[in-house]
């Protein structure tokens, strides 16, 4: 199994920081709408944020998909100190959007920006996912754990060797499952109650067996419950696949030590920011807590 994170070096030094304007922000879901037409919506409303890229910043070609930004906007001033970490959903044509679901203060927050308002980012941060053009590759995704593989598969030199399972609470229509490309077959499957969740399980288990046994890959993001299920049965069967972990997160550089998440082959913990957020799912120890 080859070994792409642990060791790797730290992604801070290629990152750069800038500036950025809003250029569009835009509610999803069936009451999706411009902030101005629609009020801030309730919790885990979620938004496409379009931001105009600086001169300087890394563009299309200088980012691998997996990799993160730190984001704070100019506006949060001292009230909400520390930036928050997002997946870059997509970069292209000189625009970075960001997926985003509100979860509390800052995504809050985020929801209420306007066009024009300025932000600052800093990345690309981390280490992205696994890229074999050639081998069948699964994409497991937990809600807003869709937002790297979006430009994940946009980037993809052979987007039919995807598959998309995507496992959901909110309506699917929450989700921009439009920006994917039409070649890749889509699986969506929505859990509301213990039930449902118990057949999403199984639906996991039968397709992580069923690319195992192809030689697959299998790369999956979403919450820690969902990650954590994804690993045991990439264990069970033995499938190469790949985590993406969404550790909370402040200063995205390797340098506070907020990140660390715990390993199976290192004495010493790892920075997620840097060493992942991508880890082979064998490599990394996900613990107990949701
Ligand atoms: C590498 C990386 C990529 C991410 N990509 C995206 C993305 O593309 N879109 C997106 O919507 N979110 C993404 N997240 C999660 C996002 O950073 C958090 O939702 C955000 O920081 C919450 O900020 P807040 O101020 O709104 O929440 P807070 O007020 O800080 O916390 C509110 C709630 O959110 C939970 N929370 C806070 N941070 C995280 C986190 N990192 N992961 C999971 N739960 C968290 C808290 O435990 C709490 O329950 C990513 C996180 C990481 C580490
Ligand atoms: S977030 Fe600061 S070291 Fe990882």
């Amino acid at each position: 199994m080859p070994d792409n994170t642990l060791m790797a070096a730290d992604a801070a030094s290629s990152s750069v920081c800038r500036e950025f304007t809003v250029l569009e922000l835009r509610r999803t879901g069936p009451e999706s709408g411009s902030p101005a037409h629609s009020p801030v919506g309730p919790d885990q409303s979620h938004w496409l944020l379009d931001l105009d890229l600086p001169a300087g910043f890394p563009g299309d070609a200088g980012w691998t998909p997996g990799q993160f930004v730190m984001l704070r906007p100019v506006s949060w001033s001292l009230e909400l100190l520390w930036a928050r970490p997002f997946s870059i959903c997509m970069l292209e044509n000189g625009i970075l959007r960001l997926f985003f679901q509100v979860v509390g203060r800052g995504t809050r927050a985020m929801s209420a920006l306007r066009p024009g308002d300025r932000v600052v980012a800093w990345g690309p941060l981390g280490q992205g996912f696994a890229l074999e053009p050639e081998t069948p590759t699964l994409l497991l995704a937990g809600g807003i754990g869709l937002a790297p593989f979006i430009g994940y598969a946009r980037r993809h030199p052979q987007p039919e060797t995807l598959r998309l399972f995507f496992g959901h609470r909110p309506e699917v229509a929450e989700y921009p499952l439009d920006l994917l490309p039409q070649e890749m077959p889509i699986e969506a499957s929505r859990q509301t109650c213990a039930e449902e969740l118990a057949c999403f399980v199984d639906d996991l288990e039968r397709r992580i067996k069923e690319y195992a046994a192809r030689q697959g890959l299998i790369l999956a993001c979403g919450p820690h419950p969902f990650l954590r299920a994804v690993q045991g049965l990439a264990m069970k069967h033995r499938a190469r696949t790949q985590l993406s972990l969404e550790n909370r997160m402040a200063c995205g550089v390797g340098a506070c030590l907020g990140c660390v998440t715990e390993t199976t082959n290192q004495t010493l913990p790892v920075k997620v920011c840097t060493q992942g957020p991508v880890f082979w799912a064998e490599d990394v120890h996900l613990g107990g807590e949701a």
